[in-house]
């Protein structure tokens, strides 16, 4: 015991740092004396990407259970020490119990009671004392045994390598384990142990994948001590399960342990290789740490075979992998589209995600969704990929659990009897993950899906942008519902067509699939596999949620990392956002900040009147504008006027054209007003708006002000490049209003009083519209302006009733706030306002000093 206690401290005394990096003083000479065999299997016979081991392959593999299951793997290095990583021991910066681990060995499949296997208790756990986190290196751990395990057949230790021993870049290893085979999928019952090859990456050409930004946008530091081991496209790694488990290369006829399975980015992820602790250096520590056990670990020479031929570590070369999925010579020409052949109907369209499977919606199969048996006539399916010669026959349907009742999971999997080549044609579409979050303003494209049919017109028609999922949650999702922030999966995704509905082509009956690039790679970004009316799809199911279950039927989908990461002024808003109340008539009155693709009041219009004047107009439903009568109508003419509208123009930066709608007005209509010519007209618009982010109705209020709004008067301030301008005003009260100009203002007349200098923001001949935003986001019309005045404003509150039977669809807010325009026979006004003459600052003020004032 003395002996040993002077050892220990003659160790301390010559050896360097744990953790510090070197070659161990304590390294000998000259070749120790084996008592201890190593690194032989007994000659015979996951790991993602990985397969079944034969049993008694890996002999040294062990299994450390807590809590009466496998939390992760090690390797038995001597009767009575396991070899594991730190972090599977360590809880916030404390280690765990020793008591309550145990080490399983010898055991291929852990499916069944283990009591005939192998288990030791853990008498203690050794961790250096430089080790805080897995990214801060030092990832290595040794494992006490309670009593030394009985080496046989399927129980054996392998061999560590010494401090100087070099394995050279490129060496095919294994590592084993009985980890999740994808990311969030694990190993299936029998539970086998899993082994996958793996290949040295030397560490500069591994540093070089890590500092290529990744999922998330992340890069990574290797730092000293840390080895990669895998493959630049990724497909084949270890995962969640596995750490502590060993990385073993082959030399000499002996398995050295080269590395600890540590930590990754994900698994199998494309340039992102699994990160294994480095057991070389740490030849030292283990020694110093199994000091005096007998037998101890065997750290055999390395054979001289393996040391010649090491290539240079410095010219490694880069190589970044690519996408694999997703490219395509020309949009339209999809190398993934898969023509599914089912007999007795018509073809359906899905797409190849892998070698082996082909998606589609499930509504392809009916009878077959619901039922667990596979089609009896599964022999005479066929799919037509593009560039085959020939139909595939397939395998299997696997249709999504959920397929027959939700249509958001309306999909379906079918696996090729063959895997086929991948090449230009056929080649798998990329799928995104579930946090995949992609930017408003991305380039999508239609795709056949389904029983869809041919497009009408060009196939420049299939071009659209996403919107923001503000945008899209807001105009299609339920009211009041909070939007996901970017990186939530989102509910909805909604594209924003380049061109507007062509009269007369019909896309009815049509199903399409959204396709959406980022950086020249295709994603399968959403599904639309029912009909929406005589439109465009404008909705889409995301397809990010169900990638887990892609994945873990197929083993081996494309799921592809987010590529594009330029999140422009949007980005910095990851809050979850909530949608303004929607009406019975469903959106309205949306503007987000910050303003979207420029649009900065969707609601806007330009309203052309015989090509010789424009004023503004409010867009009120899909297909009427609201617009002072005095604009559209000239005093004494009969005939109605050529007017245009344009809509998406209401930016301070215009829009591109293809934003724009523009539409002819085939009927004026006015409210009757006895004697009086209404202030307000409606135009009927040659076809209807769809409801976009550049062209959107605002809303209505039938009861005057909203409670708590803030109002604004918009209008040009030039009405030459009509830029528009908001000017805040507050809206006086009838009282007020009717005192300032007493005897002088029809009913529904309202008054406002400019904010300080606001007052010639914008001119008059515009004839601007009076909006208000609500305490609950959305932006409500309050009036028109009257005819050649900057202070008064014909109401549309009053006028609800001919508004909602004129276009059966406008938007009112349900009532709430007070009525702010005139009434009849509103009659005491202080004696001296009359005096006050129109101005109503002065007026103001007078009514400030004379305290009877409430209206
Ligand atoms: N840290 C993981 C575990 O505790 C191992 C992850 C390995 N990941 C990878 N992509 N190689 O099991």
């Amino acid at each position: 015991m003395s002996q040993h206690l002077l050892l220990l401290l003659v160790i301390l005394a010559i050896s360097p740092i744990p953790g510090a990096f070197q070659d161990s003083a304590l390294s000998p000479t000259q070749e120790e004396p084996e008592d201890l065999d190593c690194g032989r299997p007994e000659p015979s016979a996951r790991i993602v990407g990985g397969s079944d081991s034969q049993p008694g392959t890996w002999p040294w593999q062990v299994s450390l259970h807590h809590g009466g299951g496998h939390i992760c793997g090690g390797s038995l290095i001597a009767p009575s020490w396991v070899l594991s990583a730190a972090h599977c021991f360590v809880t916030n910066g404390t280690l765990e119990p020793a008591a309550e681990w145990s080490a399983v060995l010898g055991v291929h499949s852990q499916d069944g009671p283990l009591d005939g296997a192998h288990v030791r208790a853990v008498a203690a756990i050794l961790v250096p004392d430089n080790y805080s986190s897995v990214e801060r290196g030092a990832d290595v751990a040794l494992l006490r045994l309670a009593s030394p395990a009985r080496l046989g057949p399927s129980v054996r230790p392998v061999c560590l390598p010494r401090a100087s021993h070099r394995f050279a870049h490129g060496t095919a290893c294994w590592a084993t384990g009985w980890g999740d085979v994808q990311e969030e999928d694990p190993l299936p019952l029998p539970w086998v142990l899993q082994e996958v090859e793996l290949r040295l990456l030397g560490e500069a050409a591994c540093q070089c994948l890590y500092s290529r930004p990744g999922p998330f946008n992340l890069t990574f530091q290797l730092l000293p001590g840390m080895l990669c081991a895998g493959y630049p496209e990724g497909r084949r790694d270890t995962c969640q399960g596995d750490s502590g488990g060993p990385l073993v290369c082959e030399e000499g006829g002996r398995w050295f342990q080269a590395g600890i399975t540590s930590f990754g980015f994900g698994c199998g992820r494309r340039n992102r290789p699994g990160v294994f602790t480095a057991v070389a250096p740490y030849e030292a520590w283990i020694r110093e740490q199994v000091s005096g056990s007998d037998p101890g670990p065997a750290f055999p020479t390395q054979p001289p075979e393996a040391q010649s031929g090491l290539p240079e570590p410095m010219n490694e070369n880069c190589t970044i992998a690519l996408p694999e999925c997703g490219k395509t010579r020309r949009p339209g020409a999809w190398p993934w589209e898969a023509q599914v052949m089912v007999p007795g109907s018509r073809p359906c369209y899905g797409a190849l995600v892998s070698e082996s499977w082909v998606l589609a919606p499930a509504s392809c199969f009916p009878g077959h969704i619901s039922s667990d048996r596979q089609p009896s006539d599964l022999d005479y399916w066929r799919v037509q990929l593009p560039s085959r010669p020939r139909a595939e026959q397939v395998a299997r349907l696997v249709p999504h659990e959920n397929a027959s009742w939700d249509d958001a999971s309306n999909l379906a999997l079918l696996q090729l009897r063959a895997p086929v080549n991948l090449s230009a044609a056929p080649r798998p579409v990329c799928l995104p993950h579930p946090e995949h979050y992609f930017l408003p303003g991305s380039r999508c494209r239609l795709a056949r899906w389904g029983r869809g049919e041919p497009a009408p017109g060009a196939s420049s028609l299939l071009e659209a942008e996403l919107l923001s999922a503000w945008w899209c949650h807001c105009l299609y999702g339920r009211q009041g519902a909070s939007v996901p922030p970017p990186g939530e999966p989102p509910q909805a995704l909604c594209p924003a067509y380049q061109e507007e509905e062509e009269e007369g082509s019909c896309w009815n009956y049509s199903h399409w699939s959204l396709l959406c690039r980022e950086e020249g790679t295709w994603f399968l970004a959403g599904i639309r596999d029912f009909p929406s009316d005589c439109l465009r799809p404008r909705v889409f199911y995301p397809l990010q949620t169900h990638g887990p279950w892609i994945s873990h039927v197929t083993r081996g989908a494309y799921l592809e990392d987010q590529l594009a990461w330029d999140w422009g002024p949007e980005g910095e808003e990851t809050e979850a956002k909530t949608c303004p109340p929607h009406t019975e008539n469903g959106a309205c009155g949306l503007r987000p900040e910050p303003a979207l693709m420029g649009v900065l009041w969707p609601w806007l219009a330009e309203v052309h009147v015989a090509g010789e004047r424009v004023c503004a107009g409010i867009l009120v439903a899909p297909g009427w504008v609201l617009a002072a009568t005095h604009c559209v109508l000239r005093p004494g003419s009969t005939t109605v006027p050529y007017i245009e509208v344009y809509l998406g123009r209401g930016g301070a930066s215009p829009l591109p054209q293809s934003h724009q709608v523009s539409r002819l007005v085939i009927s004026i209509r006015l409210p009757r007003h006895l004697g009086l010519r209404p202030p307000l007209a409606l135009l009927e618009l040659s076809s209807r708006v769809e409801p976009s982010p550049s062209a959107l109705p605002i809303c209505l209020h039938p009861g005057g002000t909203p409670l708590g709004a803030s109002c604004w008067v918009l209008g040009w301030k030039d009405p030459q490049d009509r830029v528009p301008v908001a000017a805040a005003v507050s809206i006086l009260t009838p009282r007020l209003c009717h005192c300032l100009y007493q005897g002088l203002l029809p009913p529904g007349t309202l008054c406002v009083l400019y904010a300080e200098g606001q007052e010639d923001r914008c001119e008059v001949t515009s004839a601007p519209p009076l909006l208000c935003q609500t305490e609950g986001g959305s932006w409500v019309l309050v009036g028109m302006a009257v005819r050649g005045s900057r202070e008064l404003f014909a109401a549309t509150g009053p006028e609800e009733a001919w508004i909602s039977q004129t276009v059966g669809e406008a938007p009112f807010l349900p009532p709430s706030g007070f009525p702010h325009w005139l009434t009849e026979g509103s009659d005491l006004c202080p004696p001296d306002m009359a005096r006050a003459s129109g101005s109503p600052r002065a007026a103001l003020f007078l009514l400030l000093l004379t305290p009877l004032i409430q209206g």
